[in-house]
């Protein structure tokens, strides 16, 4: 393992794990999810399909498709399949029901509930209302059973400027909500300002916090660099550069409430680039190469392991992976385009040269 200073020509860590992914459906799906494979042991699955995950049922049925895909597209590959867990979500309404909560922890595949507030991003108009008054008997089942709430924790009132969303969100629903359900565990997903690293960091009780690549890597004028930038949109939008430090310090600090989570989030070129483009960046090709990035920037490779493959597990309650993944310090350019369906995408930082390279898992 690197020291804090050393420049390895490689590191190997224990295989990590993404826990915040979008895989979509169908052939998106096919293209996407041998990205993810090659690098991570799991993931945590986004169930914001069109209609979204809803039961246990939806959430069975969805896991044999991405399995399913991961497959054929591993043929197609002329690779072997890797292991790979997917981690299956509910996605939480108004009418969600304590029942179902039990099914879905019984069923031993899902492993967490996700919260948008409806209309809070991309699909999201399934999410929940009124989340203390909707869904009080939901949490409480939750609680009660140790189901994790992996939160989209942004407000949606128009009236709140959308750099402040993050931040109004702590005050209006987070800490509200964890005052009446203080053993809820809670993940904070794709944290995007010093005011959430903050609050993760001196909240009691049990909660986390899921990072991104591109809030490590980038600040909001990655936006609008020589003009409009529509791949580096994604929601909670990019912050200003103070809050990116705090990010990159927390990822970095080695304490346990902060773990990797891509957020790696699919459209086609064509929904991105229009009159009202989609938001979602994808990461998922050159994950942990970013990641590197990120953490090598201020000296901390040393603590990317933890970041990447020992604090999600202990967070969900499962089992570090027993693989490893080796990346090298080779010259790493990010395509301008990679296939999608019958469609094309567009990476996250396409046309930028990163200094490493993961290798795929043996
Ligand atoms: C996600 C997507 O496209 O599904 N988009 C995004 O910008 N992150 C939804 C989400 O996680 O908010
Ligand atoms: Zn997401």
């Amino acid at each position: 393992m690197a020291g804090a200073s050393a420049r390895p020509a490689s590191i190997r860590l224990i295989r990590p794990d993404d826990w915040h992914l979008h895989v979509r459906d169908g052939a998106v799906l096919r293209s996407v999810v041998l990205d993810s494979a090659r690098q991570f042991g799991r993931a945590i699955i986004m169930p914001n399909l069109k209609p979204p995950v809803l039961t246990t049922q939806d959430a069975r049925a969805y896991r044999a498709r991405i399995l399913a895909a991961l497959r054929q597209a591993a043929e197609h590959a002329g690779t072997e399949t890797p292991a790979f867990e997917p981690l299956m979500t509910l996605y939480l309404t108004d009418h969600t029901s304590p029942d179902e909560i039990r099914r879905a922890l019984d069923s031993g595949f899902v492993h967490g509930v996700k919260l948008y507030p409806a209309g809070a991003t991309t699909h999201s108009d399934a999410g929940v209302t009124d989340l203390l008054g909707q869904c009080q008997q939901t949490l409480a089942a939750m609680q009660d059973c140790g189901m994790p709430l992996l939160v989209h924790g942004e407000v949606t009132d128009p009236a709140v400027d959308l750099f402040d969303r993050e931040a109004v969100f702590i005050e209006r629903v987070m800490v509200p909500l964890r005052r009446a359900f203080p053993e809820l565990k809670v993940v904070f997903e794709h944290l995007t300002t010093a005011d959430g690293a903050a609050y993760v960091t001196e909240a009691d009780g049990p909660i986390g916090a899921t990072l991104t690549p591109q809030h490590l890597l980038y600040n909001r004028n990655a936006l609008f660099q020589g003009g409009l930038r529509p791949h580096w949109y994604c929601l909670p939008i990019l912050k200003r550069e103070t809050h990116r430090q705090a990010l990159l310090k927390a990822a970095t600090s080695g304490n346990p409430r902060f773990f990797l989570g891509t957020d790696s989030a699919p459209h086609a070129r064509g929904a991105k680039e229009q009159d009202c483009g989609c938001a979602g960046c994808y990461t998922a090709r050159h994950a942990m190469a970013l990641y590197a990035t990120a953490f090598e920037s201020v000296g901390r490779l040393d603590r990317l392991e933890a970041f990447a493959s020992l604090h999600g597990p202990a967070f969900y309650g499962l089992p570090v992976n027993t693989g490893t993944l080796t990346l090298h310090r080779v010259e790493n350019a990010i395509p301008p385009e990679l296939p999608l369906g019958d469609d094309v995408i567009v990476p996250l930082a396409a046309g930028e040269s990163l200094r490493w390279m993961s290798q795929d898992t043996e």
